[in-house]
């Protein structure tokens, strides 16, 4: 074998064998570095004679062009090699589920809260809210409590001691004050829902001191009873999942209402459960009516060009009839038992296009 095909053979054996780029990197400077091999033969060219020059010159320059070939394809199965690794080495799985167990549970009332939000979203209500901490005036008679209505009483109502000028503050009876609120700082048409939080000095196994009240408010200039029971009646048959829910508007008295009712649902009780839209019996689920024209003057709007209507409705009630809890006082209990047993994936959110509950 002539010392050329020596030297390739050689070379290729190691450039086959090299298996990093560092080890490829010391065989192509051992080849055609400066000192290297084919170099050295290159330099030999210039002491031969012509004829021999003629022949070994391109046998040398296709030796090293081969050479530099081999390395180039070499290094490039190396790094192909190298990002295969990595890719199976970082592979990530994307069947896998992005939280495989959420932890915490959503609260019955935080959920029903949210259920109510959807319901009369879809129906074009605005959510609006208020303090917790109200004084008399949006609280009692702004909305046509007179003066020695039974409610002002300490009985029901929490008061915090008196002001300077003899004025108490008070923790809201219910969710009405917003209704006050809203009226005097926007201009009708208004259509908004109320969720918060409700204070009275109450406990027994269907009563809390805290509760949590959704007010609704509809001034127009043609609003009438009927648009109230049409909306109502659609808020119930949403809420309970039941298609054919029976409502009855039975009359009552508020006094920033005139008319008042007072809705009930159809329902029976079927050993421990209860069904909707069906059986004799009535439940109360919420108060309504049309918005006083006191009210509406307290709050400079002229009662003879709006009209509106207004109804409030207990949430934890609500819960504990819709998904059968039994007791009002372990809603505040704070028991991560009872959560874990009654509350709801914090991942499902309320909405109409699923399906409110599932
Ligand atoms: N505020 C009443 C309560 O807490 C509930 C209520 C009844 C609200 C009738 C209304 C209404 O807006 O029209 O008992």
């Amino acid at each position: 074998m002539s010392e050329l095909a020596t030297i390739e053979n050689d070379l290729t054996a190691k450039i086959d064998a090299a298996a990093t780029e560092a080890a490829l990197e010391e065989v192509r400077v051992a080849a055609l570095g400066k000192k290297g091999v084919v170099s050295e033969q290159m330099k030999t060219l210039g002491k031969m004679s012509p004829e021999e020059r003629k022949e070994m010159g391109p046998a040398l320059n296709g030796l090293k062009t081969r050479i530099a070939e081999a390395i180039e394809a070499k290094k490039q199965a190396l790094a192909e090699a190298a990002l295969d690794a990595r890719l199976a080495s970082e592979k990530v799985d994307v069947t896998l589920p992005v939280r495989p167990e959420p932890k915490g549970k959503i609260h019955p009332v935080s959920q029903v809260m949210e259920e109510i939000i959807a319901i009369f979203s879809a129906m074009g209500f605005d959510v609006a809210e208020g303090p917790d901490i109200e004084d008399d005036f949006h609280n009692f008679t702004a909305l046509n409590f007179p003066p020695d209505h039974p409610a002002r009483e300490m009985h029901d109502t929490f008061f915090f001691e008196p002001k300077d000028d003899g004025a108490r503050m008070l923790l809201r009876t219910h969710t009405s004050p917003v209704q006050i609120r809203t009226m005097m700082t926007q201009k009708p048409p208004i259509r908004i829902i109320i969720p918060g939080r409700t204070f009275r000095c109450d406990s027994d196994q269907t009563h809390t001191p805290m509760f949590h009240q959704v007010e609704g408010l509809v001034i127009d200039k043609q609003t009438h009873m009927g648009h109230l029971k049409g909306t109502l009646e659609a808020f119930a048959k949403t809420f309970f999942e039941v298609d054919d829910v029976k409502t009855r508007f039975r009359p009552h008295f508020f006094p920033f209402t005139e008319p008042s009712a007072e809705m009930d649902i159809q329902y029976e009780r079927v050993g421990k459960e209860i069904r909707f839209g069906q059986g004799a019996d009535w439940m109360e689920i919420l108060g309504c009516g049309m918005v006083h024209p006191n009210v509406l003057k307290n709050c400079g709007l002229d009662p003879d060009e709006y009209q509106g209507f207004a109804w409030g409705m207990g949430v934890d009630r609500l819960a504990m009839l819709k998904y059968g809890i039994p007791d009002l006082r372990d809603f505040f209990a704070a028991d991560a038992r009872w959560l874990e047993h009654y509350g709801f994936d914090p991942v499902d959110q309320p909405n109409l296009a699923t399906g409110l509950s599932r």
